[in-house]
């Protein structure tokens, strides 16, 4: 259960008898100085670069080992993708940007600084903007960091993954740890207060105590961010078919939960506070692009497999779309040559949606959803209409796991390790709400009902557009 969402918050392409204070929640927002309303002219970016050296032995991204050096082209598709969905979007300013991968440490510095300079000039990119990449911490990735910088990169995040050598070459890395304490001293030094560092737990052979000594270890030398992921074992991975043959095997649930327990206890103890349910940061250094997932903001993806959310203003769009590009690289630059980007699937995300997004992203945060960031998204219903009059939400509070206050709702401390148990309860009363809102309106107006089109004097929604979407269902502005 625990292991679901840990490992669901792994970007665009998831302690008993302790509650998290609510001052030590409530400062995390002011150190993020993080403002939430999701307006349509802003949207976050996410960039994929599909490529990798070699295949780790647990990973299902949508990465491929390049078979020639292509990365000129891929540059020029990754620029026509990204000026090809700024205008779409009508996005007039880029608030952060993040080149996740793959390995995009594996780019030309020059790639990084000219998808910058493509955003820049169709948008506004602010100097202050956090732009994140993932480095691999190889020799190759931690040699290019300062050209990194100098393209316009102002954030690292390095996929430490382990401090063991043999774990690290069970898990099919092509670094060891030298070279990862090599790549985090380095980035520090250029970047100091803005490098992240990625770490698994629940790997092959672990035990609690040997992990709880090696995450004593990385805080010891990493810097103000923490993601700390647990294995997730992916169908179709040879870590999969190793556990399944019996020639490995991982901690059971069980132990698994401990180490997360134990790993926030440890982080809380060193000044990492949880801010979700995989990420610790001191001295406010919270990751902005992340959050503006959590917060359900606007973003695009640009890059094979990317995925995005956004309202396609510039063909009359009115309705935020879950926007999917496709996912193999030569294929994508084929479809980018040919129009201009390689989107493969569209989703108008209707009322409903939208809101179940603003749900469950923002319970992944300590500081959960605040009844003012809910009334942006549903301002005719607000979070005590939708849940106190459930019995089971009662019993969620009751029985400390859920808060829901004059702040808005949240998970507890003890809550957040089970928050995916309790998704289906909230989803459940959201979505009876919201039909339930839909029928009382198709009964006042007499006329048939569409699944999921506005409800009356909503005022987010608009029933028609001008160019005629209205087959669409409804979908906020
Ligand atoms: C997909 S990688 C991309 C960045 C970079 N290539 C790397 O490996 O560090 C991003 C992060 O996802 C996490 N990750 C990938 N596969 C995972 C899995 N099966 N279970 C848990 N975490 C995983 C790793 O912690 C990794 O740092
Ligand atoms: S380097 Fe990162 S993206 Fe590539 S295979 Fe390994 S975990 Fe996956």
């Amino acid at each position: 259960m625990l292991k679901a969402f840990l490992t669901a918050a792994r970007g665009p392409t998831v302690c008993l008898g302790r509650c998290f204070s609510s001052e030590v929640s409530g400062a995390v927002s002011k150190l993020a100085g993080f403002s939430s309303p999701p307006f349509s002219t802003e949207a976050s970016l996410y960039v994929h670069w599909p490529y990798c050296l070699k295949r780790c032995s647990y990973c299902n991204f949508n990465k491929y080992i390049p078979r020639s050096d292509n990365q000129d082209v891929m540059l020029e598709c990754l620029q026509r993708e990204t000026e090809t969905l700024l205008k779409l979007s009508q996005v007039s300013r880029i608030t952060s940007v993040f080149f996740g991968g793959g390995t995009p440490s594996l780019a030309h510095p020059a790639a990084i600084a000219a998808v910058l300079e493509t955003v820049a000039r169709h948008a506004g990119l602010s100097e202050e903007a956090e732009v994140t990449l993932e480095v691999n911490p190889t020799p190759i990735g931690s040699s290019k960091l300062e050209n990194f910088l100098h393209a316009g990169v102002n954030r690292f995040s390095i996929g430490v993954q382990s401090l063991r050598d043999d774990d690290l070459k069970v898990l099919g890395r092509d670094h060891n740890t030298q070279h990862a304490l090599q790549t985090v001293a380095e980035a520090r030094r250029l970047c100091p207060g803005r490098v992240s560092v990625d770490v698994m737990f629940g790997r092959p052979g672990q035990s609690v105590a040997s992990w709880e000594l090696e995450l004593d270890e990385l805080l010891s030398v990493c810097d103000d961010h923490v993601s700390l992921y647990q294995l997730t074992l992916e169908r179709g991975t040879q870590l999969f078919s190793q556990v399944q043959k019996g020639q490995l095997s991982v901690p059971s649930d069980d132990i698994t939960a401990v180490m997360y327990e134990s790993a926030r206890r440890i982080l809380q103890n060193r000044g990492y506070l949880q801010y979700e349910v995989s990420n610790f940061a001191r001295n406010g250094a919270i990751s902005q692009h992340n959050m503006s997932y959590w917060k359900a903001s606007q973003y695009l993806g640009v890059g094979p497999g990317a995925h995005g959310r956004f309202v396609p203003h510039g063909e009359g769009g009115v309705c935020r779309e879950a926007r999917t590009q496709t996912l193999e690289p030569d294929v994508w630059v084929r479809e980018v040559q040919q129009r201009g980007h390689g989107t493969r699937r569209r989703i108008p995300l209707t009322h409903l949606g939208l809101l179940e997004e603003v749900l469950v992203m923002g319970l992944r945060l300590i500081d959960g959803i605040t009844h003012q960031h809910w009334q942006l998204f549903s301002p005719r219903a607000d979070l005590h209409q939708i849940l106190s009059s459930s019995s089971e939400v009662q019993d969620l509070q009751q029985t400390g796991l859920l808060i829901l206050d004059d702040r808005g709702l949240r998970c507890s401390w003890q809550g957040l390790a089970l928050m995916d148990s309790m998704l289906p309860t909230l989803l459940l009363e959201l979505e009876a709400h919201i039909t339930q809102g839909l029928q009382q309106q198709a009964r006042v107006s007499g006329g048939p009902h569409h699944p999921g089109a506005p409800a009356a004097g909503q005022g987010v929604w608009r029933p028609t557009s001008p160019r005629g979407s209205s087959s669409r269902p409804g979908c906020p502005a």
